[in-house]
């Protein structure tokens, strides 16, 4: 079966290679619109939304959210009984790579970053996910790329951080996306897990 939607669906693909470009003001408004017409536990639409196309703020995020990242590692013994990630060396050597390294491969120089903020409620979090999944099938649409970036969370632990960027009380960021014009053209096709392996049929 395939029809437009279906076809947007399996295209995507997280894009973390941007053109220098700005997204259009309209375009991502249209995005936001998608998402804001996502399903919502109780439709209670628990989302607002900080966007950001000032790229030496967004470096900046970038940059703070890399100091947490060291101070993570430095703290890792402490630290990993309450967040059991750094309890796996994979994901410490990553940390590690990605805290470090001279580019930036936390936002990879994207020129808009999308922060959806909810509020510590039952199933708030989970509309939210499906709002940004919105956003992101609409941005591919409209042949714009984006990337959910999940490192952007940590900025959840310095409140001072939070402030600055001006998010309300009571709200946490629950999705980080990024949004530009893809550099690549052709990008390679997505590989999914098969049916038999994660599909129980009950009929
Ligand atoms: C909750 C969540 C967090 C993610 N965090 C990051 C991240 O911090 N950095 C990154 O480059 N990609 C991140 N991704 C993108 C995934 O790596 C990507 O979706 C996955 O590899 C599948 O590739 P695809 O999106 O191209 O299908 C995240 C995706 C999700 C859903």
């Amino acid at each position: 079966m395939q029809n437009t939607i279906i076809k947007n669906i399996k295209e995507r693909r997280s894009i973390r290679n941007f053109e220098e470009k700005k997204i259009d003001k309209e375009e991502l408004k249209e995005i936001i619109q998608a998402g804001k017409y996502a399903p919502s536990a109780t439709n209670d639409q628990p989302w607002k939304f900080i966007v950001i196309t000032k790229k030496e703020m967004i470096q900046e995020l970038s940059n703070q959210i890399r100091e947490e990242l060291k101070k993570l590692l430095k703290w890792r013994f402490i630290k990993k009984f309450k967040i059991k990630q750094l309890r796996n060396i994979d994901i410490l050597k990553f940390i590690f790579v990605v805290a470090f390294s001279k580019t930036d491969m936390i936002f990879f120089n994207a020129p808009a970053l999308v922060l959806i903020l909810t509020q510590d409620k039952l199933f708030y979090d989970e509309s939210c996910a499906c709002c940004a999944q919105n956003m992101m099938l609409a941005a591919n649409s409209i042949g714009i790329g984006s990337c959910w970036i999940g490192f952007a969370s940590v900025l959840g632990l310095n409140k001072k951080i939070l402030e600055n960027i001006g998010i309300p009380y009571n709200h946490h960021i629950s999705a980080a996306i990024i949004f530009g014009y893809p550099r690549e053209k052709k990008i390679r096709a997505s590989i999914r897990k098969i049916g038999s392996d994660i599909i129980k049929w009950i009929e």
